[in-house]
């Protein structure tokens, strides 16, 4: 039996959370919000619980978790060392979107991290997931709360749909407001490696901390063995139907796109078209869906792991989708499609040049 817990952002139930951490507290596995996506938590110390989160998720145990943590007392305990860059960024970006490679301390158990000798940490910022760690007093792991390799959960219902009688309970409460995960910085290195792009840009971290190198792995599909954040190699954020990409001049992209669409048609397939406001008009297709406007990417981060789970439940073949560019904060948006479709990027266009790439 999964426990419903239903609090908002604004009225913080402190009963009812402190219900949800003794859950924790007793080992027991709690899906909640986060400003990012939701989470699915466990106490952090206790290995038989973090099992449990890997069980219901499905997810493979060589992939570490994140700790979330409610204060840097916490985070002294669990690393070796708070780098001077490291101090930097935790004064500026938490608590909010923001999650941190260090070095761990011998606390920290060694299924949270895969074996490796690293530990990712964030400080959420959303009052309910603080409220929460706060009360438990431990540090929180969680992944994002859905099926591994289906889209991370922006709303309870995702969370419902993916983990109802999986985990003993769930925070059901607002959509998240960013909608992708938190920005993953290896801090562990002298100049720091962007492992996932997120909200917090590489613009953003660099104005704290001079130059950030970007993991390849992020614009490419990576080789497995050769990653260096382990959920890079995995399947991510897939709907159901295959997703393919197009990018290049955007009149290009609408007729290329319109012509598949024709052809799967005749084949007799059901095809999805996810598209932006400013072209949403111009696809023929069985099921278009438009992640918003194009000149607003961060209310396309919010949307955008809705729009992939919306293509379900209209039971669609194949989804052609508009693709952005690797620049500013559309790398964040431009990545989690790009993992969604597994690479399968067309550019299109004789003479694609940067300038007449959509972005
Ligand atoms: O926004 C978020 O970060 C959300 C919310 C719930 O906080 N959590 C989240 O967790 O996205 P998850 O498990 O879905 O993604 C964690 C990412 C994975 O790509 C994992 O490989 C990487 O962080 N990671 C964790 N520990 C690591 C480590 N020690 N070194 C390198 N990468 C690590
Ligand atoms: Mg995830």
């Amino acid at each position: 039996m999964t426990k419903i817990f239903t609090i908002s952002n604004n009225t913080i139930e402190m009963e009812k959370i402190k219900e949800a951490a003794q859950i924790i507290l007793n080992n027991g596995i709690v899906a909640f919000p986060t400003e990012t996506v939701y989470g699915l938590g466990a106490n952090g110390l206790e290995e038989d619980a973090i099992k449990k989160i890997f069980i219901a998720k499905g997810r493979p145990s060589d992939n570490p978790l994140i700790l979330h943590i409610s204060s840097l007392d916490m985070l002294n305990m669990l690393v070796d060392e708070i780098p001077h860059k490291a101090g930097l960024l935790t004064e500026k970006f938490w608590p909010g979107p923001l999650t941190l490679v260090f070095k761990k301390s011998k606390l920290v158990p060694n299924c949270i991290t895969a074996g490796l000798d690293t530990v990712a940490i964030r400080m959420p910022s959303n009052p309910i997931a603080l409220s929460l760690i706060r009360e438990t007093n431990v540090p929180i792991a969680a992944p994002s709360a859905n099926i591994s390799g289906r889209p991370s959960t922006t709303k309870a219902e995702h969370v419902i749909e993916d983990l109802y009688g999986k985990v003993e309970a769930i925070i059901v409460s607002d959509d998240s407001t960013i909608g992708l995960e938190s920005t993953v910085l290896d801090v562990t290195e002298d100049i720091p490696i962007l492992l996932r792009p997120g909200k917090i840009t590489v613009e953003q971290l660099e104005r704290i901390v001079g130059q950030v190198q970007v993991d390849q792995g992020i614009y490419h599909q990576s080789e497995v063995g050769k990653v260096k954040s382990p959920g890079m190699k995995y399947k991510h954020y897939a709907p159901k139907a295959p997703v393919k990409i197009f990018k290049g001049n955007i009149e290009q992209v609408i007729q290329k796109i319109n012509t598949l669409s024709k052809d799967y048609q005749r084949q007799g397939k059901i095809v999805g078209v996810l598209a932006t406001d400013e072209s949403k008009d111009r696809y023929k297709a069985d099921k278009i869906i438009s992640m918003g406007e194009r000149l607003k990417p961060k209310s396309i981060m919010a949307k955008l792991f809705d729009c992939l789970r919306e293509f379900d439940k209209h039971h669609v073949d194949i989804i052609l989708s508009e693709g952005f560019s690797d620049k500013g904060i559309e790398l964040a948006i431009s990545n989690r499609l790009n993992k969604a479709a597994g690479f399968n990027i067309t550019i299109v266009g004789p003479n694609v040049t940067t300038s007449n790439l959509l972005s």
